[in-house]
């Protein structure tokens, strides 16, 4: 697919995840060199949040919009056979330069979490953590990633909360979040910013369920995830602070199956 036939906001979040990638050098050897995953902003050990299944070893897992692709990493580690898609050139470029340095390969490929290169029922699972769960539009990803799934395969993605996204200022995308609801919960669908070029996307938690059911999946867990009471906000990723996050999730992960 050529640039001019990629959706507007593909494009718009391609032209700016390649101006953010340097941005995302560091932190992503950071996660690459954990040897456990932790998840989202306040880096939660998988063994307190358990949001991956068991039984990794051996499984096909697509990694929609893997950035540096740690997540990848993290489950090449654990035995899986990851493969990476992502939207932008450079952050792949630091995926290729991160699995020289650490030593972990496998496939990378450029292109739209919306809309695969790959055959139905090629994988038995499908991971976003901040990918395509916050940068592609939930009704073209979600759809996809159903499609790409065998039957019983499952889809884990973690993004910021619908509450986050109701209580960040207007004019900061990145927050950090308020106590005011300041936008309406009801139609929440596409943000931009306005302060930046790039399109982020949610759902209110009734549409989520209703996209997941109607696209084949059945939900297993939403995981709202609470900050640990002494949590200090990494202002690199300053959408809530630690108080905040400890009183409101302000991520969210959705653990769901394909219907066999
Ligand atoms: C926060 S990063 C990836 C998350 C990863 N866990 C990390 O931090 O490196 C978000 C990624 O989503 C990618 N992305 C945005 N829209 C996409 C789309 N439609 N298809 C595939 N990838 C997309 C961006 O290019 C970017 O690399």
């Amino acid at each position: 697919m050529t640039d001019e036939t990629l959706p507007e906001h593909v494009r718009a979040n391609r032209e700016a995840w390649d101006r953010y990638a340097a941005d995302y050098l560091e932190p992503g050897r950071e996660s690459w060199a954990r040897p456990e995953p932790a998840w989202g902003i306040w880096s939660i050990p998988e063994s307190d949040l358990g949001l991956l299944p068991d039984g990794l070893a051996g499984q096909d897992v697509i990694e929609l919009g893997c950035g540096t692709a740690y997540v990848s990493a993290w489950l090449a580690r654990k035995g899986a056979r990851p493969v990476g898609i992502d939207n932008s050139p450079a952050q792949l470029e630091s995926a290729k330069a991160f699995q020289a340095e650490f030593g972990v390969d496998f496939p990378l490929h450029l292109g739209n979490a919306e809309a695969t290169p790959f055959g139905s029922a090629s994988f038995d699972g499908a991971i976003s953590e901040y990918g395509a769960a916050l940068w592609a539009d939930p009704y073209a990803w979600i759809p996809e990633a159903g499609r790409l799934l065998k039957p019983g395969g499952w889809l884990m993605f973690l993004t910021n909360s619908a509450l986050v996204q109701l209580t960040i200022p207007d004019l900061e995308a990145d927050g950090p979040a308020g106590t005011t609801l300041l936008r309406p919960y009801f139609g929440m669908h596409r943000t931009t910013w306005p302060d930046d070029t790039s399109v982020e996307f949610h759902l209110p938690h009734g549409e989520w369920i209703r996209l997941l059911r109607s696209s084949g999946f059945e939900l297993e867990r939403l995981v709202e995830i609470q900050a640990p009471a002494d949590a200090v906000m990494d202002t690199r990723w300053s959408i809530a602070t630690g108080e905040w996050a400890h009183k409101w999730p302000s991520e969210e992960a959705w653990i769901v199956r394909k219907r066999g």
